[in-house]
């Protein structure tokens, strides 16, 4: 009788442990409650350049679909100033030059400076590039690298930062992407960005401030931008009915040469990678143009060329936290059967202030009536990071879904940036570093093996 006891409760005490094991690792870190402060405006990060006139907010952009091209935009505070780039390879001459446009917009009662965008398509791949904007004594110079040209085994590192703002946080974030002995070469943002519009009248002097901060980096190694919520600026209120005005203005993107029709969702090839950005707050149902896109798009990624298919998109498919819990769910359940099918490799989200990363799993098989609504692992799906830990001024989400769910596999809510490390056609790896850490100190990581490729020796044959 007493061992038939013993055995009872131990089996008890079995079926409790299996439940709070369900899922994956919840980290016990525990952070400061404060909600970060911005960076006040005489703050050294949003130093504006000496001289009357003298471009600021410079940042770079991949300009084209295959990955030598570039978009060069800054802004000129007074006039509309030189708009001429001057450009040359590393030793190389003689120096070229490019023309860009320019333009102003109006938001409220705040009129921009003269912002300049400047395509230059058709350069070498795998080369530093020098570029010259401004004219005279206030002539600014900076470079940027190239990728190599589209290939199946081409190493690449892309940093991954997202719902970053400028709070001293966000600062911390940059640095520490910056000091990651990784080396990022290009950062995948994965939108928020400048949280201007948590001022009163979003008052896009803060997109200013951010252009400025930003600059130290995206003037040197282009920025693959994706739009979040806070990128909107809707405010009927005060007559503001263009959505993503100060954005689209601001940040351009190379979307028509992969033919989509608006900034806001495109695709670009970079390296090893083929990266799909995606549009959460543009349409996106069923024969809207962005689905339709989407649909020839998957369809044309060629995975000889660039094994590596990567999707962006701001709201996460999955996480685990209390905020923005199921934000992502309609979306999901339109493209998450597309991503399966297609052997997407990672999908990178943010809005989430937090980081998360996913099992593979899918949950795609629920058709209303054979309740299997649960989702399971599966070999085909992507890993989904979340990855809105930049730092803005909304602070760390700390509440999470209880118990961790089985689909959850490491969540932390640290402020951090990731870097995706591509080595070959069939292994990367991939880690994120909370700025609570040292430069060099990984809090998370995963070896990735390429969804397409994984099984090498079959593709190949196939291919034969
Ligand atoms: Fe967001």
């Amino acid at each position: 009788m007493k061992i038939m006891r013993v055995y009872f409760i131990s089996f008890l005490l079995l079926g409790v442990l299996v439940q709070l094991c369900n899922g994956g690792i919840t980290s016990g870190y525990l952070r400061a409650a404060d909600l970060p402060d911005d960076m006040p405006l005489d703050s050294d990060v949003f130093t504006v350049p000496s001289g009357p006139n003298t471009p600021q907010q410079v940042h770079v952009t991949q300009g084209n679909y295959e990955g030598n091209g570039v978009i060069i935009s800054w802004v000129t505070p007074v006039k509309p100033g030189s708009n001429t780039v001057r450009y040359w390879k590393e030793n190389g001459k003689p120096k070229s030059q490019a023309e860009a446009t320019i333009n102003t917009y109006k938001f409220f009662n705040y009129t921009s400076g003269y912002i300049h965008h400047c395509i230059i398509d058709d350069l070498e791949f795998d080369m530093k590039y020098y570029y010259e904007i401004g004219s005279g004594k206030w002539r600014r110079r900076f470079w940027f690298f190239t990728p190599p040209k589209p290939g199946p085994d081409v190493p690449y590192t892309f940093g991954l930062i997202g719902d970053l703002g400028q709070t001293y946080d966000s600062n911390r974030t940059l640095s520490h992407y910056e000091m990651n002995p990784g080396k990022g070469q290009a950062v995948l943002f994965v939108g928020d960005l400048s949280y201007a519009d948590r001022y009163p009248f979003h008052d896009n002097n803060r997109w200013d401030t951010w252009g400025r901060f930003v600059e130290r980096n995206a003037a040197y190694q282009p920025w693959i931008w994706t739009a979040g919520n806070h990128e909107i600026d809707y405010v009927p209120d005060i007559g503001e009915i263009e959505p993503f005005k100060p954005y689209m203005n601001r940040y351009l993107t190379p979307y028509k040469a992969s033919g989509s029709i608006s900034p806001l969702w495109y695709s670009i090839k970079r390296a090893s990678a083929y990266i799909i950005v995606m549009s959460c707050y543009s349409s996106y149902g069923i024969y809207t143009p962005q689905y339709k896109w989407l649909e020839k798009e998957f369809q044309r990624v060629n995975r000889t060329e660039t094994p590596w298919l990567i999707v962006l998109v701001h709201s996460p498919f999955y996480h685990s936290y209390v905020h923005h819990y199921m934000e992502g769910e309609t979306l999901r359940v339109l493209y998450e059967p597309w991503f399966v099918k297609y052997k997407v490799d990672v999908v990178f989200a943010g809005h989430v202030h937090a980081y998360e990363r996913s099992e593979r799993v899918s949950n795609i098989a629920y058709n209303l009536v054979n309740g299997l609504c649960e989702p399971v692992p599966d070999e085909s799906a992507p890993v989904y990071i979340t990855i809105g830990d930049g730092g803005n001024s909304e602070g760390l989400l700390t509440d999470m879904i209880e118990p961790q769910p089985s689909y959850s596999a490491f969540r932390e809510p640290s402020f951090g940036h990731g870097l995706l490390e591509i080595k070959n056609r069939t292994h990367a790896y991939f880690s994120w570093n909370r700025n609570q850490d040292g430069y060099s100190i990984e809090a998370d990581s995963m070896l990735l093996l390429n969804r397409f490729w994984q099984n090498t020796k079959k593709r190949l044959l196939d291919a034969v």
